[in-house]
């Protein structure tokens, strides 16, 4: 999980550790993305113990839908959102983001690519305990050249958006574990991404918080039109979603609409 996410902030950690910095855009008027996955395979480890994670595996998420990647543990969610999302590459098949396939782009592009259009919440928080809200929310942003003040309009609106913005100033280690996925939350969405992935997001949480969790994402998704993908075991959740993709043993078992229709 460390590797995820050193991978998933990537640019932002290499940019606090003072390597060289990422080329920002500021993009106006950000709209969501199409995402095609077609035909991806995926095998771990080097023969002859190799284990094939996903199967000959495609599907089509829509503009700013909402989808939950479902399945048993162990059933390849997480390895089809990493696939998705260019943290991980399958040895075949394609991933084409808004006409782009990730998987032909050096790694350096991708990582560029993944800081400006993606962002991610993960069970484990990931909170940096000893900073403040502000400054957990704030590191997406070192990544561009924005002033200090648009900054702190950035920070203070992702802060509105889990309504956590009177905690600013408090360090992140005195949060509830809801309020600390909630900033998890505020630190994805300060950049404005396109897509944001959520692996297990409510895993560590209680019924309570993780029904705000939920709630706050999706509101997120509805308010913004940002394609939301959350990796689940959780049926009640998935039937939240727009869109289902659920997943057996490394391969699409089917696709359901959220009336219930089957897409494919
Ligand atoms: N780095 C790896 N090396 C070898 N096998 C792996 C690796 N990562 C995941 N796997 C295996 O691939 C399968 C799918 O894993 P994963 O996508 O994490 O499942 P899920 O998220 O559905 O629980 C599992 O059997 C897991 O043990
Ligand atoms: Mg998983």
């Amino acid at each position: 999980m460390k590797l995820v996410y050193t991978y998933a902030l990537g640019a932002y950690a290499a940019r606090r550790a003072g390597s060289s910095p990422v080329s920002g855009t500021t993009v106006i008027n950000r709209k969501a993305s199409v995402i095609e996955v077609k035909n991806i395979t995926k095998t771990y480890g080097k023969k002859p113990y190799t284990f094939v994670a996903l199967k000959d595996v495609s599907c089509e998420i829509p503009d700013g839908a909402s989808v939950a990647i479902v399945g048993k543990s162990g059933s390849g969610k997480s390895t089809l959102m990493h696939a998705i999302s260019g943290l991980d590459r399958p040895e075949r098949g394609e991933v084409v983001i808004d006409g782009r396939n990730i998987l032909t782009m050096s790694k350096n592009k991708v990582d560029e690519f993944r800081a400006h259009e993606m962002a991610f919440v993960f069970q484990s928080f990931f909170i940096s305990g000893n900073e403040t809200c502000f400054d957990n929310v704030s590191l997406p942003l070192e990544i561009n050249d924005f002033s200090h003040s648009e900054i702190r309009k950035k920070v203070q609106k992702a802060l509105s958006a889990v309504d956590l913005l009177d905690k600013k100033d408090q360090k992140a280690k005195n949060l509830s574990g809801g309020q600390k996925q909630r900033l998890a939350i505020a630190r994805a969405i300060v950049n404005e991404p396109k897509i944001l992935f959520a692996d297990e997001p409510t895993g560590n949480l209680d019924s309570v918080n993780g029904q705000k969790v939920i709630k706050t994402l999706f509101d997120y998704n509805q308010k913004n039109g940002v394609t939301l993908i959350i990796v689940t075991h959780d049926p009640e959740l998935a039937a939240k979603c727009d869109m289902q993709i659920h997943v057996v043993d490394g391969k699409v078992d089917k696709i359901i609409g959220k009336k219930g229709g089957k897409n494919a």
